[in-house]
């Protein structure tokens, strides 16, 4: 029998760096472990030589990265006894916390934006038997009225607030510090509550330490006193670049929006719940906020499907969109080591991609003659 170590989820896979212990009962789909792929062909139109990765979160179980924090949460959650969870979302926690909860057998309560979701989310929310709570109202709505709910209910929150959530993600940051056998010196991800910068953020830190001193003043779980020291890494860290759509970027504007749009509907949140730790990882990293319009997502978007064969959902072909920016206005030095996270597969939103497609699609009759002349008019 093929002796090779199955691979069996992220808690498996970093238990001595994650808060669980040999009794917990895991809660996993395998998730994590994702590809790191250089872009070498986006890579080679550029003017200045940088080594661009990007790690394709769209591989995870439900299609995104929230995977990796739903693991955490809801293991705990079942270790705390919980009988159901809530969470507020844009769709790709929704999918997740279902088919968690479906994997757990336990109720997950879902509030999504009515009509602001894109199709593949609310199939997968659907599917995985979450009780789907639409709301005339946006994301924000949705979590100050989950926050208030989860007060008076028995039920345990598995947004971003929830620090098992974060635990769970900064293992993307360990991934990728052991395929490259270094961090990179940028890191880009897109920001819509912030959760994901800050949880990178956590885990880099936590390879870069040493000993037990205050890791970084962004992680909620530790609180200062991190036990999770790895000093893998020791002293490097990236800086951590975090982009916003235009119409939803408070952290460019510097306060809160209270009518966020975009096309990237992931990241259409005006009052992102880590709003301070993420002000915590640009001071500590040196890195920055910026934002990138929607032309500009769609059209990195078609780049990376075009160029590349990746397809990610809009929001996450922002980081991708941003690293192009600052390598064009020079604030990127040459022969840096940059990652981008995708952090949801391009099936999610088909519907977008298909109005932005130029692929021609030809439609013959079912004959040989047709359909050569159909290959050879398109060579
Ligand atoms: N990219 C995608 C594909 C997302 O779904 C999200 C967040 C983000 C980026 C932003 O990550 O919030 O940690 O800064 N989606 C949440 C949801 C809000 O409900 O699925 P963040």
């Amino acid at each position: 029998m093929n002796s090779r170590k199955r691979y069996t989820g992220l808690i498996d896979n970093y238990r001595h760096r994650l808060p669980i212990n040999n009794k917990t009962k895991v809660i996993s789909l395998g998730e994590g472990n994702t590809p790191l792929i250089k872009i070498r062909n986006i890579m080679s139109t550029l003017d200045k030589h940088v080594d661009i990765y990007v790690k394709y979160e769209g591989l995870n179980p439900t299609g995104s990265f929230k995977d990796r924090g739903m693991t955490m949460a809801v293991t705990k959650a079942i270790e705390s006894d919980a009988k159901a969870i809530i969470c507020a979302s844009t769709g790709n926690t929704s999918a997740s916390a279902a088919a968690y909860a479906a994997r757990a057998g336990i109720t997950a309560f879902v509030l999504i934006p009515d009509g602001k979701i894109a199709q593949g989310k609310l199939v997968q929310a659907m599917v995985g038997g979450a009780v789907v709570i639409q709301i005339k109202g946006n994301f924000d709505d949705g979590m100050r009225l989950v926050k208030e709910v989860a007060d008076k209910a028995p039920v345990t929150i598995v947004n971003s607030i929830n620090p098992f959530r974060l635990q769970g993600q900064k293992t993307a940051a360990f991934e990728i510090i052991e395929e490259l056998g270094k961090p990179p010196d940028f890191h880009y991800l897109p920001v819509g509550n912030a959760g994901n910068i800050t949880a990178h953020w956590i885990g880099y830190s936590e390879c870069a330490a040493t000993d037990s001193k205050q890791v970084t003043k962004a992680c909620a779980y530790c609180k200062g006193d991190c036990s999770y020291i790895d000093g893998s890494s020791p002293g490097v860290r990236p800086k951590m670049v975090g982009y916003q759509a235009s119409g939803s970027a408070p952290f460019i504007r510097g306060n809160m929006v209270d009518k966020p749009e975009t096309i990237a509907t992931a990241i259409r949140i005006g009052h992102p719940q880590s709003w301070d730790y993420a002000w915590i990882v640009d001071e500590e990293s040196g890195g920055w906020f910026d934002e990138c319009n929607d032309e500009e997502i769609l059209a990195a978007q078609k780049m990376l499907a075009e160029r590349e064969g990746i397809f990610c959902e809009p929001a996450s072909a922002i980081s991708l969109a941003g690293v192009l920016k600052d390598v064009e206005s020079g604030k990127i030095p040459e022969n840096s080591l940059i990652v981008c996270t995708l952090t949801g597969h391009g099936l999610k939103d088909p519907d977008t991609a298909i109005k932005q497609s130029t692929a021609p699609v030809v439609q013959v009759e079912a004959t040989l003659e047709k359909v050569k002349s159909a290959i050879l008019d398109n060579m």
